[in-house]
């Protein structure tokens, strides 16, 4: 199976995931997961996600700090799946303001209102917002002129909160489907429920 045909975790030989483990590079290093392509099935993106959530599991197993399990959690999606262009979160940083990061990609738009663009949709309704192409959602912002399409997913605390959401943008028209939406959300309440303090 190469990397174009499905998931796959092998033993870490090059250091694409930062090369020491977790913890101050006493334990195992952490898998290195082929990318999958947007051309993959629903049924082999469910099965890649379950290799990434348990890489997930892992890589934060102890992790109490926010912005650690953030930046973690981003860049084993944005290396793990193809068509993730730009991945990452916008944290809800006073009321009604979101404020970029941690993320992987080009430059993000730093701050983003409740009130505008997709990230704004997804805050205001705490509803996921899978957008197949960014130039029929007529508030869009365009970040870079390349996104084609975008999911955005809300992160609540226990207390339902809103603390952030997951913004992945992809070069391609309609690259995520209904299991990116699923999977991506169970990840955002996990997240969530490990991290529920916004104070
Ligand atoms: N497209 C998003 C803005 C964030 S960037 O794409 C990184 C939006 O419309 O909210």
């Amino acid at each position: 199976m190469g990397p174009q045909s499905g998931p796959q975790a092998h033993p870490a030989g090059d250091r694409r995931f930062g090369g020491s483990a977790a913890h101050g590079g006493r334990a195992k290093l952490p898998a290195v997961i082929d990318p999958l392509p947007a051309t993959a099935t629903d049924e082999e993106r469910r099965e890649h996600y379950a290799i990434v959530r348990r890489e997930l599991t892992a890589l934060l197993d102890g992790e109490d700090d926010d912005v650690a399990a953030m930046a973690t959690i981003v860049c084993e999606l944005n290396h793990a799946f193809a068509y993730f262009d730009w991945t990452g979160f916008y944290r809800v940083v006073a009321p009604r303001m979101l404020a970029v990061g941690p993320y992987q990609g080009g430059h993000g738009c730093l701050r983003i209102p409740f009130e505008r663009g997709v990230c704004g949709a997804a805050a205001r309704t705490r509803q996921t917002q899978l957008v197949p192409d960014v130039h029929a959602f007529a508030d869009h912002i365009a970040c870079s002129s390349t996104t084609r399409s975008e999911i955005v997913v809300p992160v609540c605390a226990r207390s339902s909160e809103l603390v952030a959401v997951l913004d992945v943008d992809s070069d391609l028209p309609a690259a995520f489907t209904d299991v990116d939406r699923i999977e991506l959300e169970a990840i955002c309440v996990e997240l969530g429920a490990r991290y529920s303090s916004t104070s």
